[in-house]
């Protein structure tokens, strides 16, 4: 899936899928997958390094991710995250921050939230660089939220939502990932938008869903509730680790040659 299939995709029976990937060998596997898209998202803090949120991700973490990722996805589109405070130093550190992610195989970045940083938004776009709005429950966000909490749980914050969306859209974004809002809501800002509205934790009203590819295979602790897990990953791994362990102390492993 190219950017300019991205329109296309904003028709009936038709979803986008994306997964998040952070290194050559899981990014590897998406590349091979049917899925349409690829997301370095700034998740990677959490999932790649322990922290606990995603506010410990720099514009150089995400680059070095972004480059092994890119190595491995020819064949989709791969989307960097612009990470916390990368859109808010001003445009020049901006757009150094773009280019660092573009330099190192982004293809499109995404920015989370729309207030204050309009203008960078509409530079990069302007620069030739899509941009992907990301709205709802935007984790850099969590200190002004009190937590992870879902969005637009009320009349008011579910209609200022409704207009960020529709002003990413003018600005330019391509597309729009919309984070733990009611179903209802994330259905009627998709039915709003020509772009296309990618959820998570925000029902099937919406264009097309993305998930943190270690939350889908289970690899990483208890994920959200929203969060199909298709694999029981980390029982699997475990069982090798195991069975890669227990016959290295039987002398099982490796065989002796013969002769
Ligand atoms: O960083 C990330 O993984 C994301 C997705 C969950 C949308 O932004």
């Amino acid at each position: 899936m190219k950017i300019t299939d991205f329109y296309n995709y904003k028709k009936p029976g038709k979803k986008i899928s994306m997964v998040t990937a952070y290194d050559y060998t899981m990014a590897g596997l998406a590349a091979e997958s049917s899925v349409d898209c690829v997301l370095v998202g700034d998740s990677l803090a959490m999932v790649m390094h322990g922290h606990e949120s995603t506010l410990a991700a720099t514009v150089d973490l995400m680059a070095l991710h972004t480059g092994a990722v890119a190595r491995a996805v020819r064949n989709k589109l791969v989307v960097a995250d612009m990470p916390f405070l990368s859109m808010r130093k001003g445009l020049g550190p901006a757009m150094l921050a773009v280019e660092k992610l573009a330099r190192a195989g982004a293809q499109a970045v995404k920015a989370e939230g729309l207030e204050g940083h309009e203008k960078i938004i509409a530079h990069i776009i302007k620069s030739d660089m899509p941009v992907m709005g990301h709205l709802g429950l935007t984790p850099q966000s969590i200190n002004k939220f009190g937590g992870y909490k879902a969005q637009g749980k009320d009349p008011a914050s579910a209609e200022r939502l409704l207009i960020q969306a529709q002003e990413l859209e003018r600005l330019g974004c391509f597309a729009l990932v919309l984070e733990c809002v009611p179903a209802a809501l994330a259905e009627r800002i998709s039915a709003a938008l020509k772009i296309p509205v990618i959820g998570i934790g925000a029902g099937q009203g919406t264009d097309g869903q993305v998930l943190v590819m270690q939350d889908m295979l289970g690899l990483y602790g208890e994920p959200p509730s929203f969060v199909k897990k298709y694999m029981d990953g980390r029982r699997l791994v475990l069982r090798a680790l195991n069975g890669f362990d227990g016959e290295v102390k039987k002398l099982v492993f490796p065989k002796r040659k013969r002769g």
